[in-house]
């Protein structure tokens, strides 16, 4: 079959990696895709957002099956596009990408269903939300509707900080469209942790726990960012745990968004703090977390392409997928300057050799290829992933990686996993 994988960072690396392993996947072409990604695809140079397109491009190429990574075109009906024009698909449709796209949507949906999620209002009008700010004090959390790539929550520990989130969204209008509602939610109190579940639409097939690090800076300090690294298993993720956060999160989910009228089919990523009042929904997402993803990728045993068509349709009720055991941890680097302004263009030399390291594949996130050098292009610019039998060995043998890598104007977190270690170490 011939596949198209939409994106071009690490997580649509390591899904293009799993991809080109299966024995079903004969051609596989990716859009806009990377240098790494190009070691196992062939991409073409179309912009995920750029819908129309990227469509246009499935029914030239006659690609059998579309696999959606961001979630920008899933919230642009992407998804429902490539369905009107025959073409099958992995992500959900536009109305069920509400549950990433809208949070007041996600939030409204979970007090209707009874989802656990903290307590929250929704707003368009400024006085009423100063009002409620003032009503319920500090520590508080402000988040901009829509998509803000990142950017529109603030978890704020001062009204002041509040007032300032909501005046960014309500009046100064900087996030445009997706600032011009805001949640005002309580602030959890716990552990994160990232769950991803495969859907159908009726069955959900869960697949693993990670936890990622979104502080740019050691010890989770500085600005945040899309994540700088990842690791899998999550120890705080207990069976427990998963039993709880399927069976009052997941499952409910998915019968609620079929009640509605958009069931939903893809991956669904649920965002949890982990306390003491059980899993409790910080926010979902419709697609794979990055780096999350890449440390699934690694862990996956079975073959990935059968089960993301199962997704699309609607056949996921008897299927089952193996993992490993072991530890899998992806370590970004970035480009520096990153999250905020970053340098462009500089040579990375040095990947192969870091390659050789036991148990050790490295993921492209923002690269290209000029006369025959690798060139750092974007923020996050490559995972190093890598597996080992508990988290002190991957770990180990992701940083002896990353020494080998000649990047002088890169930098990544030195600490990432501690928690997971320090839970290790007892
Ligand atoms: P989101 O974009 O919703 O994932 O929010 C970004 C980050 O803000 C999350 O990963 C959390 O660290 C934090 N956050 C969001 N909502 C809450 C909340 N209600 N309580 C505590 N932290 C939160
Ligand atoms: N790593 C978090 C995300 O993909 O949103």
């Amino acid at each position: 079959m011939r596949v198209l994988v939409v994106g071009g960072g690490g997580r649509e690396h390591s899904l293009c990696w799993a991809i080109s392993a299966s024995p079903l996947c004969d051609a596989l072409y990716c859009a806009p895709g990377n240098a790494g990604i190009a070691q196992v695809a062939t991409c073409i140079d179309i912009a995920a957002e750029n819908v129309d397109a990227i469509v246009a491009l499935a029914q030239k190429e006659k690609i059998d099956f579309v696999v959606i990574g961001p979630e920008g075109p899933l919230v642009l009906g992407l998804a429902d596009k490539l369905r009107a024009a025959k073409i099958k698909c992995f992500g959900p449709s536009a109305l069920a990408a509400r549950l990433e796209g809208s949070k007041g949507f996600t939030k409204d949906l979970c007090a209707k269903y009874n989802i656990p999620t903290a307590a929250y209002s929704r707003f368009t009008e400024m006085e009423p939300a100063l009002e409620y700010l003032r009503l319920q004090g500090a520590p508080i959390v402000v988040k901009a509707d829509g998509l803000a790539a990142g950017k529109g929550v603030t978890v704020a520990t001062t009204l002041d900080e509040a007032e300032r989130a909501v005046r960014e969204c309500l009046e100064a209008n900087r996030f445009g469209d997706a600032g011009a509602s805001v949640v005002i939610e309580a602030v959890l109190e716990g552990e994160e942790a990232s769950f991803f579940a495969l859907c159908d639409g009726e069955t959900a097939l869960p697949l693993l726990a990670a936890q990622d690090h979104k502080r740019v800076g050691d010890s989770d300090t500085g600005p945040n960012t899309g994540g700088m690294g990842a690791y899998s298993p999550a120890p705080v993720f207990t069976a427990e745990v998963h039993r709880q956060v399927m069976d009052r999160i997941i499952r409910p989910t998915l019968a609620a968004m079929t009640a509605e009228g958009s069931p939903f089919q893809g991956v669904l990523f649920a965002g949890l703090m982990i306390g003491p009042k059980g899993p409790q929904l910080i926010e979902f997402n419709t697609r794979f977390g990055d780096p999350e993803c890449q440390v699934l990728m690694l862990r996956l045993k079975s073959d990935l392409l059968p089960a993301l068509i199962a997704s699309a349709d609607g056949a996921l009720k008897h299927f089952d997928l193996r993992w490993r055991e072991e530890t899998a941890i992806t370590v970004v680097m970035a480009a520096e300057g990153y999250p905020g302004d970053y340098v462009k263009n500089t040579e990375i030399r040095g990947l192969d050799a870091a390659a050789q390291v036991d148990g050790v594949t490295i993921f492209h996130a923002g690269t290209k290829t000029e006369d025959g050098k690798i060139l750092a292009n974007g923020g996050r610019v490559l995972n190093v992933c890598a597996i080992g039998t508990d988290v002190r060995q991957a770990r180990q043998r992701a940083y002896d990686a990353i020494a080998r890598i000649d990047w002088p104007q890169g930098f990544c977190r030195s600490d990432i996993a501690w928690r997971a270690l320090l839970k290790s170490t007892g």
